[in-house]
């Protein structure tokens, strides 16, 4: 069975400080980091980019980033992001994931292309897709990936609500895949991880559920307990 794990979002935590606060949402008991770059282009905003996750990376030596390119050329950014590469010193698990829309690469033919250059770069893959987005797109690709990415709210900022009729690809995609991981980000807080879970989604995302709470070791573990269960 795959692991519960829960990943922080730090898009809208206090960014000019992102190694304090990625270690505060650690501390709070997060598995992992899940990091939005945003280029103003396939979303409107920009967040940061990949000099950044490098350099965070040298103060997170052991921890997972998820690296989630909400950009319209994944195809370019590969390497960049391989400079934040790592595998945890003791279990060898790789810790650096390549996220990416298949939005973005489907219509110029260059999915294949990105998956192969991650693993080049000896990433782990991941393959997002849009609420728009209809799950036959991904499913080609699924057999090759680490994990799928079923976007909850329409990229672009965090704090938007949870859109539960994206479940229904979580339960498709878990039918066929029984040991592969599925993510879910956008909206999900410790009142809407329950949904989430019970369709098979093992990897939640969730930025305002922690940052943005009163108590986030209390949010974090009721988030994990949902999952676990
Ligand atoms: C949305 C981003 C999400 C977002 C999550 O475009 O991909 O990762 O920051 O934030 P919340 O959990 O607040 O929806
Ligand atoms: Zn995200």
């Amino acid at each position: 069975k795959c692991a519960a794990r829960i990943g922080a979002s730090v898009l809208d935590c206090d960014t000019a400080s992102l190694a304090a606060e990625a270690q505060r949402a650690l501390r709070a008991g997060v598995d992992y980091l899940h990091l939005d770059v945003m280029d103003g282009h396939f979303v409107p905003a920009i967040s940061f980019g990949p000099a950044v996750i490098a350099k965070l990376r040298s103060h997170l030596p052991k921890v997972f980033f998820d690296c989630h390119m909400m950009i319209n050329k994944p195809d370019e950014h590969v390497e960049a992001i391989a400079a934040a590469m790592a595998k945890h010193p003791d279990t060898g698990e790789v810790l650096t994931q390549y996220t990416f829309h298949i939005e973005t690469t489907e219509p110029r033919g260059k999915t294949q292309e990105v998956i192969d250059n991650a693993r080049k770069h000896g990433m782990r893959v991941g393959l997002a897709l849009s609420p728009g987005t209809p799950l036959e797109q991904v499913l080609p690709y699924l057999d090759q990936v680490d994990m799928t990415l079923v976007m909850t709210v329409v990229p672009g900022k965090g704090g938007q609500s949870f859109m539960v009729d994206q479940m229904e690809k979580v339960r498709a995609v878990r039918a066929k895949y029984p040991d592969k991981d599925i993510e879910v980000d956008g909206g999900v807080k410790v009142h809407t991880v329950d949904e989430a879970a019970k369709a098979g989604a093992n990897m939640i995302v969730s930025g305002t559920g922690v940052y943005k709470v009163e108590d986030m070791a209390l949010a974090v573990s009721t988030m994990k307990r949902s999952v676990e269960l």
